[in-house]
């Protein structure tokens, strides 16, 4: 064996040959599962693309890099399950782009936040942590609950996604403004849209009825996250679709 390797050790050409097939190798190991990406995410029920007020609500939360703190992936470990729930499935994430997966936490993770607190809860921790968790080292961010949503684009947000693989329909797209403001307006016929975003959570969620502010669209995000999939009393067959 020795003796072989000292061959191949002397010639180049040779040393150069093997290595491209051994990297060709490892890199086939890494991109062929990429192209069975479909069958490898099994579908679960439940699981449906974000309203417009949750997506502009992620909007936020990527751009305000909520993220460096926070991940959304709860790991199949024993401590980690009993603190924040079932772990993490990948279809709970598979309309997520980009995904929040991640193991990088100075906070905890976010994966399953949705109905654990109040919206009231979600303002003043949003508007000063230190005012609900004495000990947080969390940045405030007051100026969300001043900044009225900007989301006269929101249509070609769900666009935009369409193109990545989420499946809005043209009748989502067509009616992702009237959608977006209706889940922050707890006077709004809500049927239509609940039809096509089942268990969104409505309401005013900033607690100024009047405004439609980044604050509403963030917190709506907030209270769906890990809420779409139904984990008590089912078993892995039954949330197959
Ligand atoms: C510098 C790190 C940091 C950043 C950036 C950050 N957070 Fe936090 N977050 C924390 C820490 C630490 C805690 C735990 C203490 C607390 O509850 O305030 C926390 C707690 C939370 C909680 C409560 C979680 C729970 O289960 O109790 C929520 C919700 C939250 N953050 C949302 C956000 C959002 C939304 C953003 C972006 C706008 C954000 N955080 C940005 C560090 C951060």
């Amino acid at each position: 064996m020795q003796f072989k390797h000292a061959t191949i050790e002397r010639s180049a050409p040779l040393l150069a040959v093997l290595t491209l097939i051994t990297v060709a190798i490892g890199g086939l190991v890494e991109i062929v599962p990429l192209f069975t990406i479909e069958s490898t995410i099994e579908r679960v029920q439940g699981v449906r693309p974000y309203s417009p007020l949750e997506l502009a609500g992620r909007n936020i939360y990527v751009r305000e890099g909520c993220y460096v703190c926070h991940s959304q992936q709860i790991r199949p470990m024993r401590d980690e399950v009993e603190r924040y729930g079932h772990y993490s499935l990948a279809a709970e994430s598979m309309y997520d782009r980009p995904f929040q997966w991640g193991s990088k936490r100075t906070g905890p993770d976010l994966a399953r936040v949705g109905g654990k607190y109040s919206n009231e809860w979600h303002v003043a921790h949003m508007i000063d942590p230190r005012s609900v968790v004495p000990e947080s080292v969390m940045p405030a961010y007051p100026f969300l609950a001043r900044r009225p949503l900007g989301a006269g684009d929101i249509a070609a947000h769900l666009v935009a996604n369409r193109r990545l693989g989420v499946p809005y329909s043209e009748e989502m797209i067509a009616s992702a403004a009237a959608d977006l403001a209706a889940q922050a307006d707890p006077e709004a016929d809500t049927t239509d849209l609940l039809k096509r975003y089942p268990g969104a959570v409505i309401g005013d969620f900033d607690g100024d009825p009047k405004r439609l502010t980044e604050m509403d669209a963030l917190i709506a995000y907030m209270q769906v996250l890990g809420t779409m999939v139904k984990f008590q009393g089912v078993t892995p067959a039954d949330l197959k679709q």
